[in-house]
């Protein structure tokens, strides 16, 4: 890949003098969806697929820009004065978004520079290559820069900010947290009210870790997401009026039920619900994982996706075809949406020898009914952003 980028950085650029290489991941969320701006607990791990970059600084303030993902668009300039989110600028808002976030935090950045991405995670598939375009950005630029106190948390704060404040979608921490902190095989423990966390390896003795991507696009989901997170505000300032908490995710399934009549309609009860019982269900999944009792593991993964089916509502017929054709096949621990959803894509443990069966059955069933295919990747969990 560090080839292929620099002899396209040469083609498109002119040439590679003083250019580095570097690497960030992208992130699956084995379990705690929807639960990172709920004061909830996430279970998620980097990935070894994610974005590559060549990048060398310039003279001038220019900023120019080249995605292989995205060649069409060709080389797109800008500046690193006055920036500003602009339509047209297409996937360039997310790198410029975290430059401005740096700015706002009252780093300089002395000159522009040429950037050229690529990256190997499905676009739109939910496995956050947005929030690792933004990690990615963040690392270039302490680099560059010499930003020593800037921690990997920071640079998962810093995107995260940027994400929100630029680019108007207002996700919650454990995308970029997780690419930030990534740990090679093991999965992030995140506790999003105070951002405690803790490692914990996934060792799946005889199994590995499925992603289906449905192929939909997403379209909606960015707005439907702001939605459900204003249906969570709304619910919490009516538990207020009853109990002292300053998050869902304080909340035990017993104390949910005992003050949801606080909650004055029926679709808000239900949300408020999910964040509830999934904030437990991801503890308890990960206390299941401690003692080695995957089998538990993949319930709470499937009790996960029924709530984000019902409850939630975030699923559509894509997500929950690929999860029920998945549920199917022996050999399949646990199976869940993951992501935001509305697309996007779903995580599955899948003991090996029914990997082969696995995708031979959800595949074909899912494009009857769909209308078209879903795609397959048996991944692996690796680090955090680095220098190639
Ligand atoms: C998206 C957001 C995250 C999180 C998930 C749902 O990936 O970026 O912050 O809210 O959805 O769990």
């Amino acid at each position: 890949m560090k080839e292929m980028i620099l002899k396209k950085f040469a083609e498109v650029f002119g040439d590679m003098e003083g250019v580095q290489t570097y690497f960030a991941p992208g992130r699956v969320n084995l379990i705690g969806e929807h639960t990172d701006y709920n004061a909830g607990h996430v279970f998620p791990c980097a990935l070894t697929i994610g974005t590559y970059a060549a990048a060398r600084k310039r003279n001038d303030k220019k900023l120019r820009f080249y995605s292989m993902n995205f060649e069409n668009l060709g080389v797109m300039e800008s500046s690193i004065e006055n920036i500003k989110p602009e339509k047209e600028a297409d996937w360039t808002n997310y790198p410029k978004g975290v430059m401005w976030a740096f700015m706002e935090k009252g780093y300089e950045i002395p000159c522009g520079m040429d950037l050229l991405l690529n990256g190997n995670i499905p676009n739109g598939s939910g496995l956050s290559s947005s929030a690792s375009v933004e990690v990615l950005t963040g690392h270039i630029l302490r680099d560059f820069f010499g930003f020593k106190d800037v921690t990997n948390v920071d640079l998962a704060l810093i995107g995260q900010f940027s994400e929100n404040q630029f680019n108007g979608v207002n996700c919650g921490i454990m995308d970029q947290f997780a690419i930030a902190m990534g740990k090679k095989d093991n999965a992030i423990f995140l506790d999003t009210a105070d951002l405690s966390f803790e490692y914990a390896p996934i060792k799946l003795e005889g199994a590995k870790i499925v992603i289906s991507c449905s192929n939909k696009k997403r379209g909606l989901g960015d707005s439907k997401y702001n939605e459900r997170r204003t249906e969570c505000e709304t619910a919490l300032a009516e538990l207020q009026t009853e109990i002292d908490i300053k998050g869902l995710g304080e909340l035990s399934e017993a104390q949910f039920e005992e003050h949801k009549a606080a909650i004055k309609d029926e679709v808000r009860v239900k949300r408020a619900k999910h964040a509830v019982y999934e904030n437990q269900r991801t503890i308890k999944a990960v206390e299941a994982l401690k003692a080695n009792d995957i089998a538990l593991f993949g319930q709470l993964m499937n009790a996960s996706h029924v709530s984000l089916r019902d409850d939630y509502e975030v699923t559509g017929i894509e997500l929950d075809t690929l999860v029920e054709e998945a549920w199917k096949v022996e050999g399949v621990i646990g199976s869940r949406m993951t992501g935001a959803g509305f697309g996007g894509c779903t995580v599955s443990i899948v003991k090996d020898k029914a990997i082969d069966s696995f995708i031979a059955t959800v595949g074909p069933a899912y494009e009857k009914k769909i209308g078209y295919a879903a795609d397959f990747y048996v991944v692996e969990i690796g680090e955090g952003p680095s220098n190639i």
